[in-house]
């Protein structure tokens, strides 16, 4: 352990794009301020990368190249930074500089939701600290404030826009008629989008950070598996505008929730009402607002992509790292879920049983009688009815918007079915769910 109080503490980067980039640009640019918070130097001594030109680094004292393994077996390395993204060989690299006693900074949301409990196991028993705090919400400290400034309560629920691409096509569709391919491009070229951008437009990028922080809210393994996951790539351009029309926006949310029926954790498109903040969060933002018992609900914004907003947070962890450093302790003081005895008997509901209310479109026949024939099937299966509203015809057909009282998404699902099988219903029913977010 690096505890010399004259020695900088050694940082290697294994991937070098906009985050490794981003880390190594504010390290050098904040290094003074930095070291009067901690008291010592941080220093990155080596960077792997398949795709540096080594000659830019030919002065800069930095160890310049291409097998991460090299940065994880060098003895001279405190801590590992790896924003390599994927699971290989970022999971062995990871288990690797775990396993040889170093340190691990990662911003890699897949490897922690997914494979997480396998690596926190190898930390704990070599005594090192693995951190993530950049792998949710970007430059958002949400997870020292669920970890620790939360710590008194029990978590009732949290709801956040967690990522930033998918917040940012909603908002240039909603707010300025763009095309879901063309704003997408834009997020791409901005740095904001995985290196697979379906990761980010169908929720499974939010459902492997909503994991982590549900994990951490409720002191519960890591299940990825068990995350409900809904994409936005289906919403229309009519269903922001009509959502815009009955006082609601459309926003890309990732939803954790406990109740006496279990544990709720979903990705999907949520209509919020535009009174709310987290409904005013715009463009890359992110926000998370968390309901404890004690607290009630608190709310925490900021950038959620990009070199900058991210760097901020695996700097911050470093900085961690080294004040343990400098102390002379070794192994991490909190425990990186936030547990050390979590709860192993809770499970995950299935989105069948959660509750919630919706926002239906209807494509009918301009018919008489098609909306008695809806009205009585929702009915039928206990949905009440909060607004109804026919849009003109278009041709012949007509759309109907309905927002339902709460009800069981299994009661919905088999009403969406019959009235999907009614000889005057000419598409399938679009359905969003709708949060209130009353505590
Ligand atoms: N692709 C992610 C996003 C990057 O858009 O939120 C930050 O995790």
């Amino acid at each position: 352990m690096n505890s010399d109080p004259l020695k900088s503490i050694k940082v290697g980067i294994c991937g070098f794009g906009t985050v490794g980039g981003g880390t190594l640009s504010l390290i050098q640019t904040n290094g003074e301020e930095i070291a009067r918070r901690l008291g010592r130097d941080i220093t990155v001594s080596r960077i792997a990368s398949r795709s540096l030109n080594v000659s830019e680094f030919a002065t800069s004292g930095i160890h310049v190249g291409t097998d991460p393994f090299d940065v994880v077996n060098d003895p001279d390395v405190d801590i590992v930074v790896e924003t390599l993204g994927g699971f290989e060989p970022a999971f062995e690299v990871v288990r690797q500089a775990l396993a040889n006693g170093k340190h691990v900074v990662t911003a890699n949301k897949a490897l922690i939701a997914e494979r997480g409990n396998a690596l926190f196991a190898v930390a704990k028993e070599k005594g090192v600290t693995l951190s993530f705090e950049s792998s949710v919400a970007g430059g958002i400290p949400i997870i020292k404030a669920l970890r620790e400034g939360l710590a008194a309560n029990k978590i009732n629920w949290l709801a956040g826009i967690i990522n930033g691409t998918g917040n940012f096509i909603l908002t240039e569709m909603a707010e300025k008629q763009r095309q879901f391919d063309d704003v997408l491009r834009q997020a791409q070229e901005l740095g904001y989008a995985e290196a697979d951008p379906t990761f980010d437009v169908e929720g499974i990028d939010a459902a492997h950070k909503l994991t982590i922080m549900a994990s951490i809210a409720f002191g519960i393994p890591l299940q990825f598996e068990k995350t409900y996951t809904e994409g936005i790539s289906h919403i229309q351009p009519e269903d922001i505008n009509y959502a815009q029309e009955l006082g609601y926006r459309i926003k890309h949310l990732g939803i954790a929730r406990i109740s006496d029926k279990g544990i709720e954790m979903r990705v999907h498109p949520t209509l919020i009402s535009r009174k709310r903040l987290l409904a005013n969060v715009d463009g890359v933002g992110n926000a998370v607002l968390v309901n404890g018992n004690a607290v009630g609900s608190t709310l925490y914004s900021g950038p959620g992509a990009g070199a900058g907003a991210t760097a901020s947070a695996v700097v911050a962890d470093i900085i961690d790292i080294g004040r343990h450093l400098v102390a002379g302790i070794a192994a991490p003081i909190v425990p990186a879920l936030g547990y050390q005895r979590p709860h192993q008997d809770l499970s995950v509901m299935n989105i069948e049983d959660i509750e919630s209310e919706y926002y239906l479109r209807i494509t009918a026949k301009d018919v008489l009688g098609v909306m008695a024939k809806i009205s009585r099937i929702l009915q039928d299966y206990a949905i009440s009815i909060e607004a109804i509203i026919q849009k003109e015809a278009d041709s012949d057909s007509v759309p109907i918007v309905i927002l339902t009282h709460s009800a069981v998404e299994r009661q919905l699902n088999k009403a969406i079915a019959a009235i999907e099988e009614l000889d005057d219903v000419v598409a399938a029913v679009t359905r969003i769910r709708v949060e209130n977010f009353s505590d």
